[in-house]
């Protein structure tokens, strides 16, 4: 073997790794995927939201309440979007935990209370109730509202979801609490009309049912 055919030998091999990198980078420039702008996995849901409703979705303005919204929600269209929260948790009595705890009952209930869950510290730390509010805050996005928790979810940005979401949840219950009636203090009159003390004298509205109308 000479040298003019050593050269020759090197020079294939040498045009063949140019040719590798060549191709890779042109395939890299044709394939690479933008980096996600957020670590982790969302769970998408199918939005179903009307064109309009859009404005108003994006991260609820502060001061925006639930309440109004549970009025009209549908437990049916929340039961179909809980499928979502069935990947982590068991929404029936008595089924125990999954990867997050029970959620029979959860509206109403102290936050972090199922004794036999380990709840994060961050959870454990938040204190109070899981009323309307304090869970259409939490579902609205619950690593931004209570930070260091282990609930990876994204959250539910359209808050019609979330009150039909929720509206669902109270359901799940022996007990549900009545929607219109809570934490309504800029509504006082329609919270007293809504709930008269209970063992009040017998009310005149028991019977409105079968009275005509008095002409
Ligand atoms: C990826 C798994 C996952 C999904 C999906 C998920 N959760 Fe959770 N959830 C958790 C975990 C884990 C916790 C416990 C969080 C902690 O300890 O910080 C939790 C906690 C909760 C709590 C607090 C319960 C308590 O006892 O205080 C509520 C309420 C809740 N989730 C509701 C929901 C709803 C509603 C959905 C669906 C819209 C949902 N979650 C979807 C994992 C999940």
């Amino acid at each position: 073997m000479n040298a003019f055919e050593i050269n020759k030998i090197l020079g294939a091999v040498l045009g063949t790794c140019l040719l590798i990198v060549a191709v890779h980078i042109a395939a890299g420039a044709i394939f690479t995927q933008p980096a996600p702008a957020k670590a982790g996995y969302e769970i998408a849901l199918k939005e179903e939201q009307p064109a309009q409703k859009q404005g108003a979705t994006a991260a609820a303005p502060a001061g925006q309440s639930i309440d109004a919204l549970l009025a009209t929600a549908s437990p049916e269209q929340g039961a179909k979007i809980a499928k979502v929260c069935q990947t982590c948790h068991n929404l029936q009595e008595g089924k125990g935990a999954k990867v997050g705890p029970d959620l029979y009952g959860v509206v109403g209930r102290p936050v972090a209370s199922v004794a036999s869950f380990k709840y994060s510290a961050a959870l454990k730390a938040k204190g109070g109730t899981w009323t309307f509010d304090a869970l259409d805050k939490w579902l609205t996005n619950p690593r931004a509202d209570v930070p260091g928790t282990a609930m990876t979810f994204a959250g539910l940005s359209n808050i019609k979801q979330r009150a039909d979401v929720i509206a669902y949840l109270d359901t799940l219950s022996a007990k549900p609490l009545p929607t219109a009636a809570q934490s309504a203090p800029a509504k006082p009159a329609a919270a007293a009309a809504a709930s008269p003390p209970a063992g009040a004298s017998p009310a005149p509205s028991g019977t409105a049912g079968s009275t005509p109308k008095p002409q």
